[in-house]
C-alpha cells in the first residue's frame, strides 16, 4: 500500500541488509531502517519496531538468513531461532515461520544455505501478501452484502492495527476494506485508539488516511455505544492465534467488543491467514498471552511543537499496573472467519472445512 503516493512493503531484503519500517516512529516520522544481524532482528519484534502476527513471523525468517550471513554455522543457526522463537509469545506466526525455515534448511550443506534460506523467507513474504489479498476479496463480499442492504456509507469498526504495517501488504482486517474502497464502495472505519500503545491511533488511522479512506479515531471504551446507536455496520478484526476449535487470541479489548457487538446483533469478524491458526492447542488457557512493560501504560509518547517525539508519565510512580496485550474471544461470540480460502465458520469443523 502508499505512504505518500509511493507503494512499499513492510519488510524488503537488500544488499546484504533486512530494511524495515521503523513502526515506533510512525506516524510521527517516517524512518526506513536497517537490521544488520540477528540480534537486530530480535530487537526489532521485541520492541515492536515490526509488529502484528504475519509481520513478525516474516521478519523472524529474514532474521535467520541474517543469522546465516553473519556464521554459516549450525548450532549459532539453533540459537538464533529459539532467541527469534522467544522474542515475542504470542502471535503463532512467529513459530510458523521459523519452524519451516529450520525444516528448510535442516541437511543443507554451507555452500548452499544462503541462496535457500534468503529463498524460502522471500516465499513466506510472498506468500502472505497473496494470503492478505485473497482474504480482502473474500471479506468484500461480506462489505458488499451490507451495502447493498443498506444503500449507504459502511461502517465498520477495527481494533489495534492489523492492516498492511502488520503483514506484508494489504492487511487482514483491513484488506475487505481496501478491496471495497477500491471498488467504489462506501465505507467508514472506527479505529479503536487501542491503548496502550494506541497502534490504532498511530497506525491504522494512518495508513487509512495515506489510501484516502475514511476514519475516525474513537476511545477504547466508545464503541459499545456508537453499536448501541445503531452507527456500526460490522466489526472486523485480526488474530495473533486462532485455535482449531475458533477461539481467537488477540489484542487486548477485542473480547470486549466481541461482547458488546453480540448484546447489539452487530456482525463480528475475525481476518486470519493460515499461518495464524494453531492445530495444537485445545485450550485457550494454554496461549502463552504476553505481559509486557509496564512503563507501556505509565507513560505516553507523542511529538511536541517542535516535531520532536516526547515521553511523558501520565499517572504516580508508585501505582502498581497491568500490561497484557492479548486476550481471546470465545468462538461463540464470532460470526465468521475471513481467510485466504473463504469465510467459515469459528468451529472446528468450519476451518476443517477450509484447511484439509
Ligand atoms: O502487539 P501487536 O501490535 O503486535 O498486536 C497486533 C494485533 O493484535 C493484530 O490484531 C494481530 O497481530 C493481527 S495482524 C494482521
Amino acid at each position: 500500500m502508499k505512504i505518500e503516493g509511493k507503494s512499499y512493503k513492510t519488510i524488503w531484503f537488500e544488499d546484504n541488509l533486512v530494511k524495515i519500517i521503523d513502526q515506533t516512529k510512525l506516524p510521527h516520522k517516517f524512518v526506513i531502517k536497517d537490521l544488520k544481524n540477528v540480534k537486530d532482528a530480535i530487537n526489532a519484534i521485541k520492541t515492536m519496531e515490526v509488529r502484528g502476527a504475519p509481520l513478525i513471523g516474516a521478519t523472524a525468517a529474514y532474521g535467520l538468513v541474517l543469522s546465516v550471513i553473519e556464521k554459516n554455522d549450525l548450532s549459532f543457526l539453533k540459537k538464533s531461532s529459539e532467541e527469534l522463537i522467544a522474542s515475542r509469545p504470542t502471535a503463532i506466526n512467529l513459530k510458523w515461520a521459523v519452524d519451516r525455515m529450520m525444516k528448510k534448511l535442516n541437511g543443507i550443506n554451507e555452500k548452499d544455505i544462503f541462496k535457500i534460506a534468503l529463498d524460502e523467507a522471500k516465499a513466506i513474504k510472498e506468500e502472505d501478501e497473496g494470503f492478505c489479498k485473497n482474504i480482502g476479496l473474500n471479506g468484500l463480499k461480506i462489505i458488499e452484502e451490507i451495502s447493498n442492504k443498506k444503500k449507504d456509507t459502511v461502517n465498520i469498526l477495527t481494533h489495534c492495527n492489523a492492516g498492511w504495517l502488520a503483514t506484508i501488504d494489504w492487511g487482514t482486517a483491513t484488506s475487505p476494506i481496501y478491496h471495497a474502497h477500491q471498488k467504489g464502495i462506501k465505507v467508514h472505519v472506527w479505529v479503536d485508539e487501542t491503548r496502550p500503545r494506541n497502534q490504532g491511533a498511530n497506525l491504522t488511522s494512518y495508513e487509512l488516511n495515506e489510501e484516502g479512506i475514511s476514519n475516525t479515531v474513537i476511545t477504547d471504551n466508545a464503541g459499545g455505544i456508537l453499536m448501541q446507536r445503531g452507527q456500526v455496520d460490522m466489526c472486523i478484526v485480526g488474530t495473533d492465534r486462532t485455535l482449531s476449535n475458533g477461539d481467537v487470541c488477540n489484542k487486548i479489548g477485542t473480547y470486549l467488543k466481541a461482547l458488546s457487538a453480540k448484546d447489539n446483533n452487530v456482525p463480528f469478524y475475525v481476518a486470519l491467514p493460515s499461518s495464524t491458526i494453531d492445530w495444537s492447542i485445545k485450550d485457550h488457557k494454554h496461549i502463552p498471552i504476553e505481559e509486557r512493560n509496564s512503563e507501556e501504560l505509565s507513560h505516553i509518547e507523542g511529538i511536541d511543537e517542535n516535531n520532536e517525539i516526547k515521553k511523558v508519565r501520565i499517572y504516580p510512580q508508585e501505582s502498581k499496573s497491568l500490561n497484557l496485550a492479548f486476550d481471546v474471544t470465545p468462538a461463540k461470540l464470532v460470526t465468521g472467519l475471513i481467510t485466504e480460502k473463504g469465510v467459515c465458520e469459528a468451529s472446528e469443523k468450519g476451518l476443517k472445512g477450509l484447511f484439509k
